[in-house]
């Protein structure tokens, strides 16, 4: 039996998760895997009320823990600064590393797995994207025969809730509440709503299938404050649902990262990912489309996702997986506003004669193409919704011409969303 000494820094929700999952799993870890884990010690500021670590030791200055004798440093402290002092720490004192802390493999990543290599450690992360929904080795190991073109999909628990209930008809602001309330969002629910969360998780799978660098170069993210109840209506017209996506794709050797919300076919697999859940989708050259959907948070997810690296690690303690991608060629990063994209633009115009008009011989005159145009019932009001949906045209455009269909006289609110081509 393989076995390896533990040592876990926090005392959090996903540490105490750990701790009842190799406990309550143990018969089942050990058939899986034959393996069996010992957790020496714990470093922990103060106690948890809501689990008893029995005989373990326990100390309260996390840093000392990297002195013990043990395999394996687990952190799950959160946070940057102090987590990356921590792990240089434990890889300096020759400890193997599992992290489930996104942020600071994101913003530290490359300085961390360059102290590992030189250290001969591991440093395994596959709870920091989506939790125990596997992504991280499946991409660094079962895929890597693969070329992967494009990694598309909902990476944040939270946007993906608030859109879904916003499909069924719900406003934004309540549904935020409800998330709120339910425990999927938190009580600032800026990093999510905004996108860096989900920036942070594809920036992070994007550096195993490409070799880009962590922290990134500066790449696109918006989050979903500006969608509207009525855009999934709209949409659905159309055959169209919203989805926050994150997307890391590679087209003619150039890298495109982004974070936004899109428009997507709902006949897409997608599309039909409601809920909190994660959801992604791999374009891989081999096999074809991979899906691969589950929980992205919570601390029972998160320890699947920890335990499955404890496995890797007492079964290939000398592979460097860590370290796969700094061998990748690095992809030039495309401008965000080279690319193109087909719009869906919200307009609301006055009703009254030569609107459509003004709107069409604008985008004329810009040499933007329209698939369609539509103008929606009236509701009562001084104005009426137009729905356009325009042909592919640059990014650096959409701005500029955004602005100057809101410049027309009859035009009083605009929005738009870019649309994902399949
Ligand atoms: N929760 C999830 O669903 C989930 C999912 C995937 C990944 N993660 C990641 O897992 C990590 C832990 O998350 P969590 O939900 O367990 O957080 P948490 O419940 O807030 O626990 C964090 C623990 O670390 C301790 N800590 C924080 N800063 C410290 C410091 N400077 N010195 C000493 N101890 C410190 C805290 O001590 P105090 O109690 O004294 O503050 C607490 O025991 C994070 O990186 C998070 O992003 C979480």
């Amino acid at each position: 039996m393989k076995s390896l000494k533990i040592g876990i820094c926090g005392w959090g929700n996903v540490a105490t998760g750990m701790f009842n999952a190799l406990h309550d799993n143990v018969d089942a870890i050990k058939q899986n895997s034959g393996c069996s884990f010992n957790i020496e010690v714990i470093g922990a500021r103060r106690d948890n009320p809501k689990c008893n670590p029995g005989n373990t030791k326990i100390v309260r200055d996390i840093f000392e823990v990297c002195n013990h004798d043990i395999d394996v440093v687990v952190e799950l402290i959160g946070g940057v600064d102090v987590a990356r002092e921590l792990i240089l720490k434990a890889i300096n004192n020759k400890k193997h590393v599992i992290t489930a802390n996104k942020a600071v493999i994101y913003h530290h990543g490359d300085e961390i797995f360059t102290a590992a290599k030189e250290q001969g450690v591991k440093v395994l992360f596959e709870s920091a994207v989506c939790a125990g929904t596997p992504i991280i080795k499946l991409l660094s190991e079962e895929l890597a025969a693969n070329n992967i073109t494009k990694i598309s999909g909902m990476l944040n628990g939270t946007s993906n809730f608030i859109l879904s209930n916003m499909e069924e008809g719900s406003e934004f602001e309540p549904t935020l509440a409800l998330a709120q309330k339910e425990g999927y969002a938190e009580p600032d629910p800026a990093f999510d709503i905004e996108g860096m969360d989900a920036a942070h998780k594809i920036g992070i799978l994007s550096s195993i299938a490409y070799g880009s660098p962590l922290p990134p170069e500066d790449f696109y993210i918006e989050g979903i404050t500006h969608i509207e109840k009525d855009d999934f209506t709209y949409a659905a017209d159309m055959g169209y649902t919203i989805k926050h996506l994150a997307v890391a794709k590679l087209e003619r050797n150039s890298l495109e990262l982004r974070a936004h919300p899109a428009l997507i076919k709902v006949s897409s697999h997608l599309a039909n990912l409601k809920g909190v859940r994660n959801g992604m989708e791999l374009d891989t050259d081999l096999i074809g489309k991979i899906h691969i959907a589950g929980s992205g948070a919570g601390q029972e997810s998160t320890a699947s996702g920890l335990i499955s690296d404890l496995i890797h690690l007492s079964n290939c303690p000398n592979v460097d997986s860590s370290q796969k991608e700094q061998q990748k060629s690095v992809h030039e990063l495309s401008v965000f506003g080279d690319l193109v994209f087909q719009y869906y633009f919200y307009l609301d115009a006055e009703d009254k004669p030569g609107v459509m008009a003004s709107i069409t011989s604008l985008l004329a005159s810009k040499k933007v193409g329209i698939e369609s145009i539509v103008q929606k019932e009236d509701r009562g009001k001084d104005s009426v919704p137009i729905i356009l949906i325009t042909d592919p045209f640059k990014e650096n455009d959409h701005a500029e011409l955004q602005k100057e269909l809101l410049g027309l006289d009859s035009v009083k609110a605009i929005r738009s969303i870019r649309i994902e081509a399949e």
